[in-house]
Parts: structure tokens; sequence; C-alpha cells
């Protein structure tokens, strides 16, 4: 009988011992779930009225938010009616620039951290757009969705799960739009490629990489009140992640049919930011939190992987990364755009000499530039040429600014939610509590509360 049983049981213990377990969050560190309150639910595909003109308020004008606000004059049904930043000065420069164009000039707010109360709260305003320091983005958000306004918040738009989930349920509750202001998913390369992989030009994407590699030194003194040196200097992890996490994610149709299941971060000892302190201010930092470069791995519930980096200090070339590995191809940005495809995936029209063709290196420039023409993104088409001309990092934050615009004239649903604010943001604090934990696992909780399966994929609206 014991035999027997003991016959029975083999096979059991050997599935359960060859079962993957990998979707078994047993092992990492668990992250609280907020619980949505009774009455409340997602804002997947949220749409408000339409506006047609859109009355806008910038909170925050210092190197960022200026340029906004030009490039929102290139925008049509677009009025700026307040200004507001804790100098006045800054205030006073664009509302010259208003002054200067023949526009009306817009109702001026300064003086203190705490003005920006009485923007939130006009009457006139449709749209709040936040390009502050990265401490007062989630607090701005929140009052400005109670006092009924729609809200795109600069990156990060939140810096720790308490803001994000803030973000979150405010949302859901006012059924207002939060969306953060990510730009690099706009870029031409990026949203070519977005496209690709929504034609199935690379097959499923199952790798992706991003990265924010850029030495601050020419800003570290001008931020105001040095607010972005102190929150390195206090913080450990990832604190800018969503320029790198954002394009992949949306490549990979995250809280769309997939989600970011756990992370493991590693990180550098810090090195290039206390010797910046001491060279240029002659003060000497004994514990600074942030080491020089950060890389983190994430694995999703489809089973795919993402690995995101954050370099402030090294001499390095700026770098995204961007890259999708796909099962039929491979999209490469930084340093060079490129392209790798199965051999079978390129078109006849596009190649019709495929023996030069390599699926080992990238396709030739020709090749490149033809499927790049091919697989222009829709949005890019009609507006590419205004965008480059306007500019905000060559012609992507135009393009954020026209599409975010754009969604709310026509009631359409805004190309980022709430949930991709708070997915991207999350890398912030779940990156530190993993590398104060010897990089174990973190869990990265569904911010949609059981609805990322709802939706089939990313969709732009039309
Ligand atoms: N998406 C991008 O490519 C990109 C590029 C640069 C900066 N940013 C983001 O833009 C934001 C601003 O960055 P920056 O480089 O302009 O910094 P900055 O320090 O030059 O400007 C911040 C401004 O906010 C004002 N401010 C701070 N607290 C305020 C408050 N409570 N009320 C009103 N005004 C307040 C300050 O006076 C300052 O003028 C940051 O979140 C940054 O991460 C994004």
């Amino acid at each position: 009988m014991k035999r027997l049983l003991f016959l029975l049981l083999v096979p059991v213990i050997i599935v359960v011992a060859c079962t993957p377990s990998t979707q078994s969050l047993d092992r990492v560190i668990k992250t609280n779930v907020s619980q949505r309150p009774e009455g409340q639910r997602d804002v997947l595909q949220l749409t408000a009225d339409p506006i047609p003109v859109v009355r806008v308020a910038f909170i925050g004008l210092g190197m960022r938010g200026p340029g906004a606000v030009s490039r929102m004059l290139n925008i049509e049904g677009v009025e700026i009616v307040a200004l507001c930043d804790v100098l006045e000065k800054n205030v006073k420069k664009v509302n010259s620039q208003l002054e200067k164009r023949g526009l009306p000039k817009a109702q001026e707010f300064f003086g203190d951290t705490a003005v920006w109360r009485k923007v939130t709260a006009l009457p006139n305003v449709d749209l709040i757009y936040v390009a502050t320091d990265w401490i007062h983005h989630a607090m701005i958000g929140v009052q400005a969705m109670k006092d009924g306004k729609h809200v795109a918040i600069e990156v990060p738009a939140a810096m720790n799960m308490d803001e994000i989930w803030a973000l979150v349920n405010t949302s859901e509750q006012t059924r207002k739009h939060c969306m953060q202001l990510e730009n690099c998913v706009y870029d031409f390369f990026e949203l070519t490629a977005l496209n690709m992989v929504q034609h199935g030009l690379l097959g499923e994407v199952i790798h992706g990489e991003g990265a924010y590699i850029h030495g601050l030194q020419p800003f570290w003194d001008s931020y105001w009140n040095d607010w972005r040196m102190k929150f390195n200097q206090e913080h450990r992890g990832d604190v800018y992640p969503t320029h790198g996490l954002g394009p992949v994610c949306q490549a990979m149709n995250i809280h769309r049919g997939d989600r970011l299941n756990y992370l493991v971060s590693v990180d550098t000892k810090a090195v290039g930011n206390p010797a910046f302190i001491k060279e240029k201010r002659g003060v000497e930092v004994k514990d600074f939190r942030n080491g020089d470069h950060t890389t983190t791995l994430i694995r999703t519930e489809n089973g795919k992987t993402i690995m995101i980096q954050h370099d402030v200090t090294s001499p390095r070339p700026y770098n995204r990364l961007y890259q999708l590995t796909g099962t039929k191809g491979f999209a490469n940005k930084y340093p060079i755009e490129g392209l790798a495809l199965n051999v079978k995936e390129i078109d006849e029209e596009i190649a019709k000499d495929h023996e030069n063709l390599n699926a080992h290196s990238f396709v030739p420039e020709n090749v490149r530039d033809t499927l790049m023409q091919k697989y222009k993104h829709p949005i890019t088409r009609d507006i590419e040429e205004k965008a480059k001309k306007v500019g905000g990092h060559g012609g992507m934050d135009f393009i954020m600014d026209y599409r975010l615009i754009y969604c709310l004239q026509k009631g359409l649903p805004l190309d980022m939610d709430v949930y991709d604010l708070a997915e991207w943001c999350c890398l912030i604090p779940l990156t530190e509590i993993s590398l104060d934990n010897n990089s174990a696992p973190v869990e990265i909780p569904d911010f949609t509360r059981g609805g990322w399966n709802k939706l089939n994929g990313l969709k732009f609206a039309q």
C-alpha cells in the first residue's frame, strides 16, 4: 500500500517541482494595495465632456515650465489663463511673452509654495499643468482634481506609494484625467517602433530596455532650492524611471493585457554626485544615498522582462537605451537607431535582395529608413513638420501637448492614464526597498485593482 502511494505521489511531486515558480510571489517583499472604496470604479478609457477651448493654468515656471507655455501657444483652441511660480520674476517673464504675442495677460500667482492653491481653485480653468519640483507634484495634482480640474503633471508625477495611490484614488473618485507628462513616448523612433510592434513586425516583444543616462552637472546649480540634488542625496534607487520605462511599457501593453509583477534592483556606490558637491560647493557629504548607476530588472505577468537604468553623473553620452527584443525582430534607439528583422518579415517591395540581409545584424540603412517611413505612427503624420518646427526635445514635447489638448477637445480618452503614471513612478519607492534589502524582489502592485486584463492592447484615440 505504501509503495502504491509512493508511486502515485512521485508524478505529483515531479509536476510540482517542475512547474515554474516565476508567477508565485511568495518570496517577494509585498507592497500594500490601497483598497478601492465602495462605489468607486476604475478610470480605464476614461472620457470627459469635450472642451472645445481648453483653458490652462501653469504651475511651476523654472527651466521646464516656460517651454510648455510657448508650445501651447502653437495649439489652436488653448487659452492660457493663469501662471504660477514661487518666484515673481518667473511669472512676469512668461507673461511678458504672452503680451509680446498680442495675447491677453494671464492672471499671476507667486510669492510662496502654497499660492498654487488659489490656482487650482480658479473657476475659469479646465487643465492644470504642473512643472514644479518633484515634491509638489502629487499634492497639486490631487487638489486640482478635487477642485474639478483635469491635471497634467511633469515626470515623475509621484515620488512614493502614498502619493501614487492618492492620485489613482482621486482620479477614480473625481473622474478627472490625471496624465503624467511623459514626453519620451512621443519621440519619433519610439512611436514608429510602437506602430511596428502593433502591426506585428517584431513579433511578440519579450524583453525591453530603457534608461535615463544624462550627466546633470551643467544643471545641478540651476534647480530651484537644490531640490533635485537633495532628493538624490536622501533617496537610493531609480528616482527618474519614467523616460526609460514608459515607451517599453507601451510596447508591452502594460495594464492592457499584461502587468508588471516584481522588480529587483542593484546600484553602485555613490561617487560622482558627492564629488560634485565637494568640488563645486566645498561640502563633504558622507551619507549620499543614491548610487551613481542603478539597474533594475522587472518581470511581467506574461513572462516578459524589462531592464531600466538610471545614471545622472557619469561622463557618458545621453542615452535612453530604448531597445525592444521581439520574437521576430529588434528595435534599438541609442546609440544608433537600428532595426533587425527575421528575413521573412521584410516586405518584398522594400528589399528584394534578401541574400544581403542577415538577421544577426541591423538591416541596411536604406531598408531601415523605408521601414521607418512606412510605419510612421498615424498620430505623427499630420503634425510632424509642425512639431519639429515648434520643438521641445526635437518635437516630441509638442506632440505630447498636442495630443493632450486634442483628446480633451474631443472628449477622448488620453493616451496615458493614471495607471501608467502609477506603474512608471512606482519604481522610485520600490527600487529603494529592493536596494535596502540586498536587492530582494519587490512586488509591483496592480494599480488597476483587477482591471489590467480588461483592455486588449494600447490604442491611441483618434
Ligand atoms: N519631461 C522632460 O523631458 C523634463 C525635462 C526637464 C524637467 N522635467 C521635469 O519638470 C519639472 C521641473 O523641472 P525644472 O528643471 O523646470 O526645475 P526648476 O527647479 O528649474 O523649476 C521648478 C520651478 O517650480 C517652482 N516651484 C517649486 N515649488 C512650487 C510651488 N509649490 N508652487 C509654485 N511653483 C513652485 C520653482 O520656483 C521653480 O521655478 C521636474 O519635475 C522635472 O523632472 C521634465
